[in-house]
């Protein structure tokens, strides 16, 4: 009942000639179905993402967004010049915008509010880190997260958002969350949004992220309560991508 989502989120990395080979290589694909595909991209390759794209099941993503529409904020995009890129989702609170760029819960909620106010579909990333998980705090930090947004929300707006757990551990590191440790989290993300409406939990879309790669994704995909892959470094090679994708049926 939920379509599941492998999105490849390519941080600072990337080319013209990246998003054309991709453009390319799922142009004539059959991937299993139902699925979602989307790729996201640095900005500047959005505008030649799309045509590279366009008659591929490929949709786009962004990385962030400003959570305004326009105004004296040099350097930064809003969700409204996303959309006339044909951007369908938009990731928020990535954990290395949270570390490097010291985004807060708060400021994580106006962006996925702003990302809600222009038809884009949030994907809210969560996670802990080592010393956190170390400390037994996975749960709390991840619910922590997860509940400062979801409970601004209206019920509405609740199930427009998709969660992605990226334990900060795993992310580039090449140590994967075992099937157990992420089905463990997700499954308490899930139990967590039931507490709102059992409905909004049974539908909402989980996504694991952390050293995803065409070797674990048939395990970790396979686990009830994980709906697909935010991928990264994978993400940039076209065939292992294409074999997460494949994996997901
Ligand atoms: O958003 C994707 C991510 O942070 C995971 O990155 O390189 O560990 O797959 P990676």
């Amino acid at each position: 009942m939920r379509t599941p989502l492998i999105a490849g989120n390519w941080k600072m990395n990337g080319s013209t000639e990246l998003v054309e080979a991709f453009g390319q290589a799922f142009s004539d694909v059959t991937l299993p179905a139902p699925l979602d595909v989307a790729i996201f991209p640095p900005y500047p390759y959005l505008d030649v993402a799309r045509s590279a794209f366009a008659g591929t099941p490929v949709r786009l993503g962004a990385q962030t967004l400003n959570p305004l529409h326009s105004g004296a904020h040099t350097g930064e995009v809003s969700g409204r010049m996303l959309r006339e890129f044909d951007v369908q989702y938009v990731l928020v609170g990535h954990s290395e915008r949270r570390q490097l760029y010291r985004e807060s819960d708060a400021e994580v909620h106006d962006r996925l509010l702003a990302a809600l106010g222009v038809d884009l579909t949030p994907v809210l990333c969560v996670g802990e880190t080592l010393e956190e998980r170390d400390a037994g705090r996975t749960m709390e930090v991840v619910l922590r997260q997860v509940g400062f947004v979801m409970a601004r929300l209206e019920p509405e707006q609740r199930a427009r958002v998709v969660i992605a757990y990226e334990p900060v551990w795993a992310i580039g590191t090449g140590r994967t969350a075992t099937p157990e440790q992420a089905q463990e989290v997700m499954a308490g993300i899930r139990e967590y949004q039931a507490g709102y409406d059992r409905d909004l939990a049974a539908g909402l879309r989980l996504l694991y992220g952390g050293s995803m790669n065409a070797s674990n994704a048939v395990e970790l995909l396979a686990q009830p309560d994980i709906d697909g892959g935010l991928v990264g470094g994978a993400s940039l090679k076209v065939d292992d991508f294409l074999a997460i994708c494949q994996s997901a049926g």
